[in-house]
């Protein structure tokens, strides 16, 4: 077993955390503030290849792996975990699976632009009313000669509002639950798709969040992502792949957490000595510390895996879960360690605080992760 990265990753790794100090972290506080899309960041990014980080170069991306892609989003992620979700939406729910189940002129059509960033995708699978029950979906397609006919609402669609086409979940009949559902590329220029409400949020507010509404959407047959029925296996397996990204987006706040309080704790004092010295803060350090190496192994064992082709249905719920609620524990000790400051936002501590929350929420609750990881253990001792 090899602990170390390789010069190549360690060198993708030291790009992207220069990056986003310089470039990234010195306007978060101000989009978040003002709610503000990060179009700038998400233009110097795709400069650097990071919209389209595991598509080979022939179809316009840059052909690293899973291992490579996780050591930037983290680092994007402590800079910026709006901007983060805004890229980790693109890699890993919108081009992943084109790349993977999208036949070939699908991918020459839809991969290019959106990998080097010149566009922008998200996944619409959740509705009001089916978010954790995703085979519950009402969206309906209907085949009218060349086309399917769409009608429904998405709901909580990352970059809805900015998106230049998505991977939309709908029926073809209910009747047939998880196996009626079929996926397609939409395109937000298609006639009756329409970005709805656009969601004011607790924290990742620099991403955008909206509805989307589909009235009698005309989406050309050959768009269909899969066969008829395939729509259900295409969401999971790519919130598969998501899940790693989210583990990895809950990494970087927590981690951009727990070296500012970590630090302030150095230099504050109270009682004639700094605050690292009392026992107090010193316990918080070493269990923000645990956590948030404990969350690195588990997500770096799950793209390891996912790069050799391995399942990782298990590892990447297991990487998303204890991620997320070790950074919903790393950021609520880190505005403790900074008392009255961790509260108030000059400092950048109650952003990760609220930032962290949405990681135990998308691409599957808590709850959701540990249903997963309990089914795929009781498949494997029964074996
Ligand atoms: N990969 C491939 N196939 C899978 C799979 C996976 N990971 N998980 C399940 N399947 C297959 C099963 O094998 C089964 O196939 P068969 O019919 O051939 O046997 C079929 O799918 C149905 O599986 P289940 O019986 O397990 O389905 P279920 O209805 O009990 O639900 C669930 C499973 C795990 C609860 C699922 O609904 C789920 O993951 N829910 C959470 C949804 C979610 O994460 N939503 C996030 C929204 S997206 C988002 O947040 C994006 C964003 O904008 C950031």
């Amino acid at each position: 077993m090899e602990f170390k990265l390789s010069e190549d990753h360690l060198a993708i790794q030291k790009l992207a955390k220069d990056f986003a100090a310089k470039q990234i972290a010195p306007k978060a506080a101000e989009l978040d503030e003002k709610a503000e899309f990060p179009s700038e960041n998400v233009k110097k990014m795709a400069e650097l290849g990071f919209m389209g980080m595991m598509i080979p170069t022939d179809l316009g991306g840059v052909g690293l792996d899973t291992l490579a892609y996780v050591l930037v989003l983290e680092e994007i992620c402590a800079a910026c975990a709006s901007t983060g979700v805004t890229m980790s939406v693109n890699n890993s729910l919108f081009l992943g699976p084109i790349f993977k189940f999208g036949n070939d002129a699908q991918k020459k059509k839809y991969i290019p632009e959106f990998a080097q960033g010149k566009k922008l995708g998200a996944y619409a699978l959740s509705e009001p009313g089916s978010g954790s029950d995703a085979a519950a979906l009402q969206t309906t397609a209907t085949l009218r000669g060349n086309k399917y006919i769409l009608n429904g609402t998405k709901n909580f669609i990352t970059n809805g509002p900015h998106a230049d086409a998505m991977i939309i979940f709908t029926t073809l009949d209910k009747t047939k639950k998880h196996k009626g559902i079929a996926a397609f590329i939409v395109e937000k220029g298609f006639k009756g798709f329409s970005v709805g409400k656009v969601e004011k949020k607790l924290g990742i507010r620099a991403s955008s969040t909206s509805s989307v509404i589909l009235d009698s959407c005309e989406v050309p047959a050959e768009n269909r992502l899969g066969e008829e029925g395939e729509g259900f296996k295409i969401a999971m397996s790519t919130l598969d792949s998501g899940r790693i990204g989210i583990a990895t987006q809950a990494l970087g706040i927590g981690r951009a957490a727990f070296e500012f309080s970590t630090k302030y704790a150095t230099q504050r004092e109270a009682f004639g000595q700094t605050i690292s010295q009392f026992q107090a803060i010193q316990a918080k350090i070493s269990d923000m510390a645990v956590q948030l190496d404990a969350a690195r192994l588990l997500v770096w064992r799950a793209a390891w895996m996912k790069d050799r082709g391995l399942p990782i249905i298990k590892e990447a719920a297991m990487a998303k879960l204890f991620a997320s609620e070790a950074a919903t524990f790393v950021t609520k000790e880190a505005v403790q360690v900074l008392g009255g400051y961790g509260y108030i936002r000059e400092y950048p501590v109650e952003r990760f605080f609220r930032d962290a929350k949405i990681t135990e929420i998308y691409e599957g609750t808590s709850e959701i992760q540990r249903l997963v990881i309990a089914r795929e253990v009781l498949k494997e001792l029964t074996k």
